[in-house]
């Protein structure tokens, strides 16, 4: 069995691959989740060319057995779980008088409805390497939005809040079996997602990736008793979307 292992959903691209390169480099073999196949093939064959000891499961976050069939994946394949990066996600804006019914439950089911199935799926594996090393890790990728509400991004931000106020009810629930869990709320990042807004945010003074995996390393090197239930990443002049 391998010493340590991640799940990572939303893998195949921006925040989640970038995670998802840093925990494999790290010594994780990594399950990486994603919805469209041939996105996730091309991230997976990059990792694996580097030697990287990863597998891949096109899964919809969004649909329970799905979620079912990738953590089973993950179990089969690895036998243990120490980090868990609820990362996929998306963002439909739209005034609330147009608001359109199916756009609202993929937000709802995709950012935040998974988060829970992912846990009820893991925390069996959570619990055997948080009682081995006391920092089982559940990083829970929200946005600015969940600390900020978003005109026109309203459902958006509503399930990003729900994910903050899940982590800190998680941390409650499991911290005391050394499972940790980490929100984390970024404004603007260089990534796939904010392509539509790069001709008025030059990427470069966005948040970078590269910040995101500095954070989630962090977090990894802390100690059995401390606890960070979540992490801001603003621009330097105010928490504002731009
Ligand atoms: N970029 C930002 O400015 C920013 C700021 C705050 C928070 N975030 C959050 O960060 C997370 C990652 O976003 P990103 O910026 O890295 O965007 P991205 O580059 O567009 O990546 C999104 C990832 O999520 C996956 N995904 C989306 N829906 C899925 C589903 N139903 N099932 C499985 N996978 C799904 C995508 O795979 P497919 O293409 O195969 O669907 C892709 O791998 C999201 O939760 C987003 O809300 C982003």
């Amino acid at each position: 069995m391998t010493d340590r292992a991640a799940i990572v959903t939303g893998a195949s691209s921006g925040i989640g691959l970038a995670v998802a390169r840093m925990l494999a480099t790290e010594g994780h073999a990594v399950t990486l989740v994603a919805r469209r196949r041939e996105k996730l093939e091309a991230a997976y064959e990059a990792l694996r060319a580097d030697g990287l000891a990863v597998q891949r499961v096109a899964a919809d976050v969004g649909d329970e057995d799905d979620v079912v069939r990738a953590v089973s994946a993950h179990r089969d394949a690895y036998g243990r779980l120490d980090v868990l990066v609820n990362n996929a996600g998306l963002g439909i804006a739209a005034p609330i008088g147009e608001l359109n019914t199916k756009r609202m439950d993929i937000q709802l089911n995709t950012n935040l409805r998974s988060i829970p199935l992912f846990y009820r799926e893991s925390v069996a594996m959570l619990t055997a390497a948080g009682a081995e090393h006391g920092n089982a890790l559940v990083v829970n990728t929200a946005s600015i939005a969940g600390k900020q509400g978003q005109a026109w991004l309203s459902i958006y931000s509503a399930t990003k809040f729900g994910i903050v106020g899940f982590t800190e009810a998680m941390n409650k629930e499991l911290g005391g079996l050394g499972i940790k869990s980490t929100a984390l709320c970024p404004a603007w990042v260089d990534t796939p997602m904010t392509d539509f807004v790069k001709r008025r945010v030059p990427p470069e003074a966005m948040i970078q990736t590269s910040d995101i995996v500095a954070s989630v390393r962090m977090l990894l090197s802390l100690s059995p008793g401390c606890v960070v239930p979540e992490i801001v990443f603003q621009a330097p002049t105010g928490g504002a979307l731009t």
